[in-house]
């Protein structure tokens, strides 16, 4: 199957990309140079398809000739609808807006769908308001809509790309991109930051599920496809005259080839790789005509790639002729050596067209205006970055369709998760099931007595992963997926309607002894680098189902174990314990799926066979760099019939177990390489709490242990006033980087109870390295807490980045100080999201 879709891949072919083997690519590359010089006539010459017609291109010079100077800084800026009004909209004429993961309509990330079309006809109506003289320039909006219109409640939540990777199958790729493009013309946006065509080598990355496969040629077979279906066919008619988007590949280039698999890292790789594995992609990407290529946060051997020009302008748009316009990622042109979030013309002038400012949009529009008035920006450049975000507008037909609820496909509610797109997400999950082992237990027999245990069985937030109505996909419930199915939805319809039961227990306790469990478990959902992990495997919690499976196989009941994740893991112990895997990925909305698969018909027949191939490798323990267990493109079929098993090793091969980096402090202990430690406010007479009871600065500070969640879950603090005061703090020997997690909006999370009223709030700060380091930010909430309660309070990173603090070199996430008297205990201290929080603290300088 693969070989043949390779031939159709004129892309692939054209760079002989090795046979499905990233690593046979390797193989064959010069060593890393360590330097970011390319060589664009070694790239490959691609055509960009004729998607204007003769007088399309001469009204968008027509325009260019018309604007003022600010109407074309303003158009290449993109702001986020946290962050921007309609009315800013048309005061600084900005082309574009999007909604950033969290981002929804008047604040509300969950709004209905009426109201995100209803914000998106006002942002219309603000571009479209112009004084004489100023040609009217419509704004465009840009969303994640990366498996499904994913941002919006009620939408059809396709699997993530990981598990479309499994099914080996560009036809369906095509209607799931078709579907996506028409649900989110329900609710008037025009463009969506899809697909990512990343080609991920390290699965410890958290980003890994959003690549299609570890393979080039794989993914190069499923762009054109994906392209198609939100775009439509290359051709000079507008794209939103169809029920169509505008496409965004990303993230260019080589967003999965960072060491370590550390997001919005380094890739250290040489050109040569660069080009065959990272670059496959972007070939059928661009003869399909692809309207936009979205910049990697990362850098290529040390250079940011949101300022690369040799990649941008001279391979991208020179050597490979991409037509389109380039943006950069969420404030990704901070990160180039020189720049900030508000000022970067060294982006622009390396070939970026619009710059994702979501929240420094105004500061970066001053700073790019007088960098043009004063020539830092080249006039050529910027009319160049205007033509083609206008070119963009122009190929969508903005100028012509009218305000957003106008058009075609608007305000269509019924659409978003309609009974025949749905049909499309259950197809895609059935066929990206990848069975890992069958001893004979699948297929079941759906009139028997099933029980459903495990902690993923009835959570459809879980089941779809990050990037799902929230950035992280995290704090949501079942309620906010209406007709959706979890994978225990799907079991207990197929068991039930053919005369079987089902149970449903997370902890596998039963009431009638089953035929059989199933047992689902897994990944919880993450985005980005939350998601980035230190070693393959679980973490410790999330491997408590594995116990459940092997007590209830002790039971003699028979197991099948399904499981939830963005990746192949080191999961020998399951492996080894259930007597069927299934690998589900992320399933999305249509849990149901599952079920088609492993439930025979009533005539003891399988349905449908399994047919997923794995999309990269299954590794045989925990180290990224470890053996195989099962190669990519394995995964067994009921036509194979049953298979024996040999009990695998259970070394994971690594020294972690897998605990989060996240986390601080936990059930009244300091995380490894973390610890703990009591002093007065200026740092003297510093004490390393290890053991309690422990007293320190001169008795006047008393730790005990108190009970939160488990025995002697947290510490508790009696602290006594003093002018040289006390200070709490979790500290470490090398400072970690912040930044990421900064710019990314993530908070402090402090599980704290207060013990006694406070007469007076301490001031909680970070400690970074460097003489000028700051970073206190006195919180009035920490005051205001219940006494006797646990509760959450988070702080804004950013509020400790507004006080002084350096994020990039933190010693210390966590320094309580006081000079009051205080009593108050504590159990967690962790970074997290909103969701996470149950009082949030306000920076003091907002
Ligand atoms: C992500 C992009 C995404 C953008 C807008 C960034 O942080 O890296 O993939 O399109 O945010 O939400
Ligand atoms: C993400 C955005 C998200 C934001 C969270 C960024 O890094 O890309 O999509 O909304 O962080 O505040």
């Amino acid at each position: 199957m693969l070989s043949k879709m390779l031939l159709l891949t004129a892309a692939a072919a054209a760079l002989a990309v090795p046979a499905h083997n990233a690593a046979q690519a390797r193989d064959t590359a010069i060593s890393p140079s360590g330097k970011a010089t390319v060589h664009p006539e070694q790239w490959p010459e691609v055509a960009f398809p004729k998607v204007l017609t003769e007088e399309g291109e001469a009204h968008v010079q027509a325009l260019l000739a018309q604007m003022t100077l600010r109407q074309k800084v303003g158009q290449i800026i993109q702001a986020d609808i946290a962050s921007v009004t309609p009315e800013e909209v048309r005061e600084y004429r900005l082309g574009s807006i999007l909604n950033g993961g969290n981002s929804g309509p008047w604040g509300d990330d969950l709004a209905p769908a009426a109201k995100w079309l209803e914000l998106a006809d006002a942002f219309y109506d603000a571009s479209m308001d112009v004084p004489p003289g100023e040609p009217a320039i419509p704004v465009v909006w840009g969303t994640d809509a990366v498996h499904g219109h994913s941002n919006i409640v009620g939408a059809t939540i396709f699997p993530h790309n990981v598990g479309l990777g499994a099914a080996r199958d560009p036809e369906l790729i095509e209607r799931i991109g078709q579907v996506t493009a028409v649900e989110i013309r329900v609710t008037g946006q025009e463009w969506t930051f899809a697909p990512t065509v990343a080609v991920p080598q390290d699965y410890r990355w958290g980003r890994a599920y959003e690549g299609y496969s570890s393979d080039p040629a794989l993914v190069a077979a499923y762009v054109g496809s994906m392209i198609r279906g939100l775009q439509g066919p290359p051709s000079v008619a507008p794209i939103l005259a169809g029920p169509h988007v505008a496409a965004s590949t990303k993230h260019y280039l080589a967003d999965g080839a960072t060491t370590d698999g550390k997001d919005q890292g380094d890739a250290a790789i040489s050109e040569l790789e660069l080009r065959l594995v990272h670059g496959a992609p972007y070939i059928p990407a661009i003869e399909n005509g692809v309207a936009t290529i979205m910049t990697s946060f990362s850098s290529w051997n040390g250079v940011k790639l949101s300022a690369h020009r040799g990649l941008v302008s001279d391979v991208l748009k020179g050597r490979m002729n991409f037509g389109g316009l380039v943006v950069t990622d969420w404030n990704a042109h901070g990160q180039v050596a020189g720049c900030t979030n508000a000022s970067c013309p060294k982006a622009i002038d390396a070939g970026i067209d619009m710059l994702m400012a979501p929240d420094s949009w105004r500061d970066l529009y001053d700073y790019t205006l007088s960098q043009v008035r004063d020539g830092t920006i080249p006039m050529e450049r910027l009319d160049d970055a205007v033509a083609r975000v206008l070119r963009v507008k122009q190929r969508l037909g903005l100028f012509e369709m009218g305000k957003p609820s106008q058009r075609a496909l608007s305000g269509r509610y019924e659409l978003l998760g309609a009974a025949d797109h749905r049909a499309v997400a259950r197809e895609a999950v059935r066929k990206s099931l990848v069975l890992l082992k069958n001893t004979g237990v699948l297929p079941l027999r759906p009139d028997a007595r099933i029980l459903v245990a495990g902690d993923a069985a009835d959570d459809i937030a879980r089941q779809s992963g990050g990037w799902t109505l929230s950035w992280q996909g995290t704090g949501l419930d079942n309620s906010l997926f209406p007709g959706a199915t979890s994978l225990w939805d799907g079991i207990e319809q197929a068991v039930t309607s053919a005369g079987g039961s089902a149970e449903l227990s997370v902890g596998g306790e039963y009431a009638a002894r089953p035929d059989a469990a199933i047992v689902v478990f897994g990944e919880t959902p993450y985005a980005e680098f939350q998601g980035d992990i230190a070693s393959l495997q679980l973490r410790p919690e999330l491997r408590r189902p594995i116990a459940t499976m092997r007590r209830l196989k002790e039971e003699g009941i028979p197991v099948v174990a399904v499981m939830i994740t963005g990746r192949p893991l080191y999961v020998n112990e399951a492996l080894n314990v259930a007597d069927a895997f299934v690998t589900a990925w992320l399933p999305g909305s249509e849990g149901g799926g599952v079920a088609d698969v492993m439930f025979a018909g009533t005539d003891g027949e399988p349905v449908h066979d399994f047919q997923g191939l794995l999309p990269a490798a299954w590794p045989a323990s925990a180290r990224h760099d470890g053996e195989t267990l099962f190669p990519f493109g394995y995964g067994l079929r009921y036509a194979d019939g049953p298979g024996a098993w040999t009990p695998l090793p259970e070394d994971s091969g690594v020294s972690d177990d897998g605990s989060d980096g996240g986390v601080f402090f936990e059930r009244g202990l300091p995380a490894s390489s973390w610890s703990l430690t009591v002093s007065r406010s200026d740092g003297g007479e510093s004490l390393r709490v290890t053991t309690v009871p422990a007293e320190a600065v001169q008795g006047r500070v008393r730790i005990t242990a108190s009970d939160y969640g488990v025995q002697e879950g947290a510490r508790s603090f009696t602290i006594d006033p003093h002018p040289d005061g006390a200070a709490i703090e979790l500290g470490t020997f090398d400072p970690i980087d912040l930044s990421r997690q900064t710019n990314g909006d993530m908070l402090l999370l402090a599980t704290v109870r207060l013990d006694a009223r406070l007469s007076q709030a301490p001031r909680v700060a970070v400690r970074c390295e460097g003489a000028d380091c700051k970073g206190e930010v006195p919180i009035a909430e920490f005051g205001t807490l219940p006494v006797g309660e646990w509760r959450t309070l988070g702080v804004p990173l950013k509020c400790f980045q507004t006080a002084g603090a350096e994020m990039g070199a933190i010693s210390a996430p966590f320094r309580l100080t006081t000079s009051g008297p205080a009593r108050f205990s504590l159990a967690r201290v962790a970074l997290g999201s909103l969701s996470d929080v149950d009082v949030l603290a306000g920076c003091p300088t907002d």
